[in-house]
């Protein structure tokens, strides 16, 4: 059986500035935390929103595999991801938020190995543009902290995107970031 869920109030240590009297869970969604990780990745401002819709779909079809972050039963971030079905032992990660107002605390670090860890996946796929220094910092830290390797190529490039309506630019390239072998 999977461990799902972790509570913890937040330590005062360097990894984690102290907010010693937050409670921090960090689960896996349900179909009434749909709202809120659409809510979180429209007020990033820079993801891709995708419809409520979606996100309600993926709560209750890949919840498995998606972990919400809660700061005082305050949804602060989330995680989406599945398995390939061509290749279970990948995760793939596709979105990664944390509201703006809780960043640089490592919590999309500890959500990260959550997820990572109730996947039990061997092999972490997911994308990005190469102007996020914060993803490439984040799946890079993964690496680090699973003693292995991230590695780069070209996945979606900027051709395979239609031209935005108003400006007709392209959305820019989706780098292909692998992390391997994961720690199990
Ligand atoms: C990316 C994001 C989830 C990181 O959340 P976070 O909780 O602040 O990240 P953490 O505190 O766990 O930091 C993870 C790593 O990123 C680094 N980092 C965080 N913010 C950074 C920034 N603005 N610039 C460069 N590095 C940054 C941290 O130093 C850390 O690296 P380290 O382990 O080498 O010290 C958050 O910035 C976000 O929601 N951004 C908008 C949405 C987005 O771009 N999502 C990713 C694409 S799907």
């Amino acid at each position: 059986m999977l461990s799902l869920t972790s509570v913890e109030a937040m330590s005062n240590s360097a990894d984690s500035p102290a907010h010693n009297s937050e409670t921090i869970e960090i689960r896996t969604p349900s179909l009434t935390d749909g709202a809120d990780l659409w809510r979180i990745a429209e007020g990033t401002g820079v993801l891709d929103v995708n419809t409520p819709y979606a996100y309600l779909l993926w709560a209750r079809d890949f919840a498995e595999t998606s972990v919400i972050a809660t700061v005082d039963g305050e949804a602060a971030g989330f995680i989406s991801g599945y398995l390939k079905p061509t290749d279970p032992s990948t995760l793939f990660i596709w979105q990664v938020a944390v509201d703006s107002r809780f960043r640089g605390r490592r919590l999309a670090s500890r959500v990260l190995a959550q997820v990572v860890a109730n996947s039990g996946a061997g092999r972490l796929e997911t994308t990005i543009t190469s102007d996020n220094a914060a993803s490439i910092a984040l799946f890079t830290g993964l690496a680090r902290d699973h003693g292995t390797e991230i590695t780069k190529q070209d996945l979606f490039t900027e051709d395979l995107f239609p031209p935005q309506e108003e400006s007709g630019e392209h959305h820019a390239a989706e780098d292909l970031y692998t992390v391997e072998p994961l720690k199990r």
